[in-house]
């Protein structure tokens, strides 16, 4: 892959990984980039390394521009493995009294993966600002989007915002900007994509996100393009990428309801036909997902993406079955919010798993229906009747909760022109 200009002087020096399908536990079925950027200025600065596996990639690229030697300046703007793993190797070929900026929390952690005693290393905060010649850049810090050492950089002059993980996607693409993308027409590809970011990534973190979009719009600073550290730059649309994270951290979702379930002997399984045809009887569209066919984060996104969900377990050994367990205890550290829940799952004797679900729930705070419904060894044409009204019961307190929000709200966003 060859670097791209992205602005005037400005490269895209990153990495394409078509192959990763693991992600720190992230299922990326499309592969992820990992983003970095070359100013050639006065003072030539590098932004953020690559994933180590692809340090000679990174480094051919930064040489095809310039002369690594050539480089005054290093800004990390954030910690994680997959933006500054390769620090350490680009320090070899880069001159000794380079200096590095990144904040202090990234300070603080580039010191436990590093020996930086001979690194010259200045700590920065929201409204520093660095000139490197006809460019100035800015820093803003995004606590915890994604960890708490990250930050942005803005680039005045260039009107470009490099903001590391947020408004990222873990595609591959040949593309670099939307507007090249196959799918610009619609965005869908693209849209998805980023939605499936913020809820696997970002999900727990909407109170900030909001907050430090209202502190960048009160700057006043102008925006045109926005250039991640994974996946497509929004180059055409930035205002979309600032509006569905708006939307997000908003948590507006759609009005549908999506199934997640899993099953021993089917009986769950065939509990979710007259739930979902209930759902569809009230107007609401519904997805069902049997969970061990699906990757975690397809349905993690898919809950995010929806006003309601029902999960279905059986019980095995009076316990939830376990890769329910698993989607909800990964479900409860991404702390969402305002989705409403609801309980179903077949057993033989005992029982258990709806119980467990409710006690989950409650847990996170989500918003319930009570009670669950739960059938013993399989449906019987009764059954089958009480889990369709409850599929209309719960579509009908789906409505209720959505008209609470007001939807997109991507037309809000100011910061763009
Ligand atoms: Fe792409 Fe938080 O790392």
């Amino acid at each position: 892959m060859n670097v791209i200009e992205i602005k005037p002087n400005i490269f895209w020096v990153g990495a394409v990984d078509w192959a990763v399908r693991d992600f720190h536990g992230y299922v990326t079925p499309s592969g992820t980039t990992y983003n970095n950027y070359l100013i050639l200025d006065e003072e030539i600065t590098l932004v953020d390394t690559v994933k180590h596996d692809f340090l000679d990639v990174g480094i051919a690229n930064i040489k095809s521009v310039v002369d690594p030697s050539k480089i005054k300046n290093i800004v990390i703007n954030h910690i994680e493995n997959d933006h500054m793993g390769a620090l350490e190797r680009v320090m070899e070929i880069v001159p000794h009294d380079v200096t590095i900026y990144t904040t202090k929390r990234g300070m603080e952690g580039m010191d436990r993966f590093f020996d930086i005693s001979k690194w010259n290393i200045k700590t920065v905060k929201t409204g520093d600002e660095i000139t490197t010649g006809k460019y100035k850049l800015r820093f803003i810090e995004t606590p915890m989007i994604h960890w708490p050492d990250s930050m942005m950089t803005y680039v005045e002059g260039a009107k470009l915002l490099l903001s590391q993980d947020a408004f990222g996607q873990h595609i591959a693409t040949a593309a670099r900007f939307d507007d090249e993308f196959i799918d610009c027409a619609s965005l869908t590809e693209l849209e998805d994509a980023t939605v499936d970011y913020y809820a696997n990534i970002l999900m727990p973190f909407g109170a900030l996100i909001k907050a430090k979009i209202g502190e960048i719009q009160k700057m006043g600073i102008e925006i045109d393009m926005i250039a991640p550290d994974h996946g497509i730059i929004w180059r055409k649309n930035p205002e979309r990428a600032i509006g569905m994270y708006l939307d997000m951290a908003n948590n507006n979702a759609k009005e549908r309801i999506v199934i997640i379930y899993d099953t021993m002997w089917h009986s769950t399984e065939h509990m979710t036909l007259p739930i979902m045809r209930g759902i569809r009887d009230e107007g609401l569209d519904c997805k069902v997902i049997k969970l061990r066919a699906t990757p975690m984060s397809v349905a993690i996104k898919e809950f995010w993406k929806s006003r309601g969900c029902l999960i279905g377990s059986p019980t095995l050994n009076n316990e939830v079955f376990p890769s329910i367990a698993e989607f909800m205890v990964h479900l409860a550290g991404l702390r969402p919010k305002e989705r409403l829940m609801a309980a179903f799952g077949s057993y033989g004797w005992g029982g258990g798993a709806v119980n467990w679900l409710y006690e989950m729930f409650k847990k996170i705070k989500l918003p319930v229906m009570e009670p669950g419904i739960a059938v013993q060894y399989r449906l019987k044409a009764d059954d089958e009747k009480k889990c369709y009204e409850y599929g209309r019961n719960f579509a009908r307190q789906v409505k209720e909760l959505q008209s609470k929000f007001s939807g997109p709200s991507s037309k809000m966003c100011k910061l763009c022109k």
